[in-house]
């Protein structure tokens, strides 16, 4: 293999792979401010849907406990969960990419039922009392989601009023959703958790493409690099060292040799021409004797 071959090849794969790992750590780097990005979104809606509830529960529900007869129940005015469902209904069809659910093992409204995954997250939850938050990457339909939930857990008394013995529900309650689910929970229970979805296939389908034009630009400039490199050494290198050798065989068979050598540079194959045509010289000088 000549030396522009061998030369190519030694370029080629540094350079390519240089291309590679630039490509993949621009993904990587895309992936994770995608990430940090979603995290901030999360925790942004996550807590302002908290903060509602917050507010809800500590000074609208007093009253409206007040204001109504014991038995009396409208889920929309007394129930939080009703109430956080309700407005990030409304939120979502203003927003797509966002998903909130209070996954519940055995719940009242139907919709709130875990989903394979959620169960296994709410298991999560319910194995270790002190795990208060989790967060990470899920897939759901094929769908990349950025998720963060934390634990729904029976820590009021008040709470088995209306989710423990049947008998001991609002009458308007078991009217609306029912005698089958949503009853039967325990004190300190873990029945279920709350989940906001950030999508994140958008920001990763752009870590890719992004990943993949810088890639495709490193490629191109490797080429156009390597396609230079060839035309150096094919003019400066190969060339000469060609030319060089033809004429140092014609002078070991004493062919042309009174035609010079006809290389003069400043540089290594310069030092070999001006030796060769020395050597030309004493042969044409002991030829003449
Ligand atoms: C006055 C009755 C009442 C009380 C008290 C109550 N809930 Fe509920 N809860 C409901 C109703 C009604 C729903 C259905 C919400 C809906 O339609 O989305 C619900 C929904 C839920 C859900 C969502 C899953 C489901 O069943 O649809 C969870 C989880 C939940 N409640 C937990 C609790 C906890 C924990 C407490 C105590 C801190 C509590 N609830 C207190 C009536 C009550």
């Amino acid at each position: 293999m000549g030396i522009r071959s061998r030369f190519m090849i030694i370029l080629a794969v540094i350079f390519g792979t240089a291309t590679v790992l630039i490509g993949v750590a621009s993904y990587k780097f895309s992936e994770r401010s995608a990430l940090a990005e979603a995290r901030s979104k999360g925790d942004l809606i996550f807590n302002y849907i908290l903060a509602n509830r917050d507010f809800y529960r500590g000074k609208q529900q007093p009253l409206i406990m007040e204001v109504f007869e014991k038995d009396r129940f409208y889920p929309e005015l007394m129930s939080d969960f009703v109430l956080t469902r309700g407005t990030f209904d409304i939120f979502k069809g203003k927003l797509g990419g966002y998903d909130f659910k209070q996954a519940t093992l055995n719940p009242l409204h139907q919709p709130n039922k875990a989903d394979q995954w959620e169960r296994e997250l709410i298991a999560t939850f319910a194995k270790d009392p002190a795990l208060k938050a989790r967060e990470g990457l899920m897939e759901k339909n094929g769908e990349s989601f950025f998720y963060m939930a934390n634990p729904i857990r029976v820590s009021e008394k008040d709470c088995l009023r209306c989710h423990g013995d049947v008998t001991d529900a609002p009458k308007d309650q078991v009217e609306i959703y029912g005698t089958e689910n949503g009853y039967g929970w325990k004190m300190g229970e873990t029945v279920g958790a709350y989940v906001v979805y950030v999508s994140v296939e958008k920001a990763l389908a752009e870590a890719r493409k992004g990943a993949m034009v810088l890639y495709l630009i490193g490629a191109g400039c490797l080429l156009v690099a390597l396609v230079g490199i060839w035309i150096f050494m094919d003019r400066f290198i190969v060339n000469p060292i060609v030319q060089l050798s033809g004429k140092a065989e014609e002078i070991s068979l004493g062919k042309n040799i009174e035609e010079g050598v006809g290389i003069k540079r400043n540089d290594e194959i310069g030092a070999l021409a001006s030796a060769i045509e020395r050597l030309r010289m004493s042969m044409v000088r002991i030829l003449k004797r």
